[in-house]
């Protein structure tokens, strides 16, 4: 038998067997395109975008600093300890020299409207409002300063960061809110807290609805060990200085 004839005696006894899985392909790819959803969203190009990250200064807003920046971003810190964040924009340039992006920060008290830099920052591409407190206590016996401290901080905050950068953000821009799981669902002794994240997950849900351009991700953290836990402050304004056993279990 020619070449061409053993060629052909394949491709009559492979081709039937591969229809199905060949149809099934392509019905699953147009489906994909079809069918409306977060994966039909253009996929964000982080180089050189500009990222805000309030909250900058340690924690989780530390790490996003380092993983953003390595991916080519140009990164504006905010928090109060300046000094850890000038340490931060430091480690940055050394450690990814590639990224020809300045990193910049600037001392900002969230619960301090009228301190905000919101005059140095022309433009924004990915707003990170990351900033928050833990506070621990029932519900009776919290002050009411201690539960208007974290409405300030946990959720006034970050809608006056938000509504201030709003016009700056770039038309395909993106907010990322970090919440809690107790941004949904209340546990005891984290009344204030819970409350304030509940109202973050509300506001920005709303935005979310009324802002159909924007990307904007509430995440909902569970326990992560960043040390939040320990600088929580008790009913009176204590920080309580003893982290929460739950976080301590979670080092991610
Ligand atoms: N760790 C967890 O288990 C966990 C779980 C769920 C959600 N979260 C949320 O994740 C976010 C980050 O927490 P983290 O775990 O990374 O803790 P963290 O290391 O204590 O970070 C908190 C950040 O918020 C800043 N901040 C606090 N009060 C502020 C104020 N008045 N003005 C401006 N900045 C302020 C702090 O900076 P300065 O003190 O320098 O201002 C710090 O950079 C918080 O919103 C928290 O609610 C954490």
């Amino acid at each position: 038998m020619s070449f061409p004839e053993k060629f052909q005696e394949v491709l009559k006894e492979w081709v039937p067997a591969l229809v199905v899985p060949i149809s099934l392909y392509v019905a699953y790819k147009l489906l994909n395109r079809i069918i409306p959803g977060a994966h039909n969203l253009p996929k964000l190009d982080i180089k050189n975008k500009v990222v805000v990250i309030t909250g900058a200064s340690s924690g989780l807003g530390k790490s996003l600093a380092f993983e953003l920046y390595k991916r080519g971003a140009k990164v504006i810190l905010l928090a109060r300890s300046t000094d850890k964040l000038k340490e931060i924009c430091n480690e940055l340039k050394e450690t990814f020299p590639l990224n020809q992006n300045e990193p910049t920060y600037y001392y900002f008290d969230i619960t301090d409207p009228e301190q905000a830099p919101w005059d140095e920052i022309p433009k924004v591409d990915i707003l990170i409002n990351n900033a928050g407190m833990a506070n621990r206590g029932s519900c009776a016996d919290t002050t009411m300063a201690i539960h208007r401290q974290a409405m300030e901080t946990n959720f006034f905050g970050h809608v006056h960061v938000t509504q201030s950068l709003l016009s700056k953000l770039s038309p395909d821009g993106c907010i990322v809110v970090t919440s809690s799981v107790q941004g949904k669902v209340a546990i005891p002794y984290r009344g204030s807290y819970g409350a304030s994240k509940h109202a973050l997950q509300g506001y920005f849900d709303c935005l979310r609805a009324e802002h159909k351009n924007l990307h904007i991700l509430v995440v909902s953290a569970g326990y992560i060990n960043t040390g939040f836990g320990s600088r929580a402050i008790d009913p009176s304004g204590k920080v309580v200085g003893v982290e929460d056993e739950n976080q301590k279990k979670r080092n991610y």
